[in-house]
């Protein structure tokens, strides 16, 4: 069991860095680019929000496949995997921060579930796209582990002073 953790975690990496990536870049950079130019959809609210900025898109997308090519030395991935999962994580990220702004959730409210896993589906969603499916037991076992880890992780770049919110 322990064993299929180990393989799902090594699996997933390159699109937690990817999720992961955006919140130093931001905090890093000066000047982002929100990814819907500032606009507003038709119910009046962001389309995506402040939260979601092109440099963060780049740079998660390049910190996860730089993973996956790291990863590649061990044989424990490939690149081009590796730039689906990635892509699969910001995308399945400004899903979710589209439907928060639909219900009204304002950019930085939490949305339980939805915060924890909109990279994560998106991720596996992708990668099914361009690979086919995954082990089911695989994937189970992220859509456990996934949140644990990330509000873990969330709460330690808020105490870092990485992030506002600690989710
Ligand atoms: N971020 C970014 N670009 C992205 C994704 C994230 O710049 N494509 C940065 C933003 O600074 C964001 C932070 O990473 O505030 C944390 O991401 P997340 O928690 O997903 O965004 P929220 O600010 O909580 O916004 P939302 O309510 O839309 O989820
Ligand atoms: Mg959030």
């Amino acid at each position: 069991m322990l064993d299929s953790v180990i393989k799902a975690l090594i699996f997933i990496l390159p699109a937690y860095v990817a999720n992961g990536t955006p919140v130093v870049v931001a905090k890093l950079l000066p000047v982002k680019h929100p990814l819907d130019g500032g606009k507003y959809f038709i119910d009046q609210r962001r389309v995506l929000g402040n939260g979601k900025t092109l440099e963060g898109f780049l740079g998660g997308t390049l910190a996860g496949t730089l993973t996956a090519y790291v990863l590649e030395y061990w044989h424990m991935h490939t690149l081009e995997e590796g730039l689906i999962l990635s892509l699969g994580a910001l995308l399945g990220d400004l899903a979710g921060s589209f439907i928060k702004r639909r219900l009204g959730i304002k950019r930085g409210d939490p949305a339980p579930l939805l915060d924890q896993l909109d990279f994560l589906l998106g991720a596996l969603a992708l990668y099914y796209v361009f690979y086919g499916p995954i082990d089911p037991l695989q994937a189970t076992i992220l859509i456990v582990v996934t949140p644990v880890l990330h509000l873990a992780t969330n709460s330690a770049a808020y105490v870092l002073g990485l992030k506002d919110k600690p989710w």
